[in-house]
């Protein structure tokens, strides 16, 4: 594959430097469109959408994880990470994707999965049948256990999914696996397995991608002689645990960083984004260092409440993490890990009205950032029945976790009834409810007070606004209750939680996510002025 010459394309910036203020667009391939009638999105449904994604306005896609796997954790344990699972399509089909994209002025990045392997990977089934003390052992983490016969896991560490994050194998050792049991650790201490990362980066930079999400990118490294991390409550999530956690953020790992980024740099123009569930400032900052991430997911965003200080908290910290690194800031507020924001703020009316000022502030904010596929139709979390669920959590934790599955129902297109236009069959891996016929794409195409208009006419200011220009921010007074900055171009945000009515500040509005027509701001609302 001839990798894209940026001259020749639509790119909106063709500079190597393109992802510094991008707009991502996560795809959760399961859910975004079906191709193929099987009730699973794939990469034919991807190609069917590029028109609704070039006429959003986005930058870039994510695509996560379309590499054969036998879907223990829907995709992040991957089989073989050089090739297409079936479900998804094949390569040919990625190919025809990424250039229809290209030419259309999206460009594409892949999800990278280090950290661990399917257990179906032929590395791991070479593993449990070579024994003990083997060099194809040597490549995941094999332990005798603890305790008499060494039926006692090696140590004390827990599954993120539940349960202990070791599994015993007939002959009587232990291999790790931070996530699901069909999900080993790979060791990066063996050369091979860094060796073998770099060999999948070019594969898919040689077919033209643009560049990486990278999983768990704070995960790979694990401390010298494995030892007992602190026990603590609630460890399941994947968040930060601070240090007494030995699972994740070990210094080692940002050895593998800088190996990562040399690769990207034989590659102008490519990326790589982390996820790093790391809250420490300063440690996060680490992995933002010349020679290692362009980008970490900040996910302050993500987790802060709708709470005008925990917002305000989360713009200072991000902006302190990357302010000693050559990084901008790279803003989340949904992924197809947590609830989604209508939701998290309070869901229906209430919900979708703040989510509304939340995509003004995220898109405000300097740096790139990341849309959740669904974000821009204002897409809520959906209780499911238990029998409808599929994450791994809801069995690994005993029925305890309902996991993720509120976040990943399948997109909605068109029309008024389930799949409303997601696939050609009415049933979808997971189930759609009724009443989604408002929310669809179509529904919301021509009206101008739709969500969907709103992410539409933000990402065109964004594109083409000289108020956009420059990557810091000043704070600007603001009501109680309110905040708001300023960008060196001129671009004023004002977000009002204050519960009533404040006035606009000075400044033609741009855009405002409610009606400020009586020169008023609303509660729960955004506006963009230029001032
Ligand atoms: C993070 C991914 O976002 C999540 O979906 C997955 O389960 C874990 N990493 C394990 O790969």
């Amino acid at each position: 594959m001839t990798p894209v010459d940026p001259a020749q394309t639509p790119f909106r910036r063709t500079d190597a430097d393109w992802w510094r203020d991008a707009v991502f667009y996560q795809v959760y391939i399961r859910s975004f469109a079906d191709g193929n009638g099987d009730g699973v999105g794939d990469l034919a449904g991807i190609r069917a959408h590029l028109p609704h994604l070039a006429a959003l306005g986005v930058d870039a896609l994510w695509i996560t994880p379309f590499y054969p796997s036998p879907m223990a954790d829907h995709g992040y344990d991957v089989a073989d990470p050089r090739d297409v699972e079936p479900v998804f399509g094949d390569l040919a089909e990625f190919d025809a994707l990424l250039a229809e994209a290209h030419a259309l002025g999206i460009r594409v990045t892949v999800d990278l999965v280090p950290n661990h392997s399917s257990h179906q990977h032929e590395w791991f089934e070479a593993a449990l049948a070579a024994g003990p003390g083997s060099p194809e052992r040597a490549r995941y983490l094999f332990r005798d256990g603890r305790g008499p016969d060494g039926a006692e896991p090696p140590n004390n560490w827990p599954s993120v999914f539940g349960g202990p994050a070791w599994t015993r194998v007939p002959d009587g050792q232990w291999y790790l696996h931070i996530f699901a049991p069909e999900q080993p650790d790979l060791d990066f201490t063996n050369p091979e397995v860094l060796a073998d990362l770099e060999t999948t980066m070019r594969f898919w930079l040689d077919r033209g991608v643009d560049g990486f999400r990278i999983d768990v990118a704070h995960g790979m490294a694990k401390p010298e002689g494995l030892p007992d991390m602190e026990p603590m409550e609630d460890t399941g999530l994947l968040d930060d645990h601070g240090p007494g956690d030995h699972r994740f953020d070990n210094d080692g790992v940002h050895e593998v960083h800088r190996r990562i980024r040399a690769v990207l740099d034989e590659y102008p123009g490519t990326m790589a984004v982390g996820e790093v569930w790391v809250s420490d400032d300063d440690r996060l900052a680490q992995y933002l260092r010349p020679d290692e991430l362009q980008l970490a997911f900040n996910f302050k965003l993500l987790t802060a409440d709708w709470d005008v200080d925990e917002l305000r908290d989360a713009v200072v910290h991000s902006l302190a993490t990357v302010a000693g690194t050559p990084a901008p800031a790279c803003w989340v507020l949904s992924n197809h890990d947590r609830p989604r924001h209508v939701t998290r703020y309070g869901g229906g009316e209430v919900g979708t009205r703040r989510a509304r000022a939340a995509a003004l502030l995220q898109l405000a904010l300097p740096g790139a950032a990341y849309l959740y596929n669904g974000d821009e139709l204002g897409m809520p979390d959906v209780d499911l029945p238990d029998e409808a669920l599929q994450d791994p959590i809801w069995e690994r934790s005993g029925h305890t976790e309902r996991g993720r599955d509120a976040c990943r129902i399948p997109v909605p297109w068109s029309g008024t009834a389930p799949s409303y236009g997601f696939s050609s069959r009415a049933e979808t891996w997971l189930p759609m409810p009724e009443g989604w016929g408002p929310l669809t794409a179509a529904a919301q195409e021509d009206d101008p007070g739709s969500v969907l208009s709103l992410y539409r006419a933000a990402l065109a200011l964004r594109r083409t606004s000289p108020a956009f220009a420059g990557e810091g921010l000043d704070w600007v007074p603001a009501p109680d209750g309110c905040l708001a900055f300023r960008r060196p171009g001129g671009l004023v945000c004002l977000l009002n939680l204050s519960g009533a009515p404040v006035p606009l500040p000075e400044g033609r509005v741009l855009l405002a996510s409610a009606d400020t027509a009586d020169g008023l701001l609303p509660d729960d609302a955004a506006v963009w002025l230029h001032a």
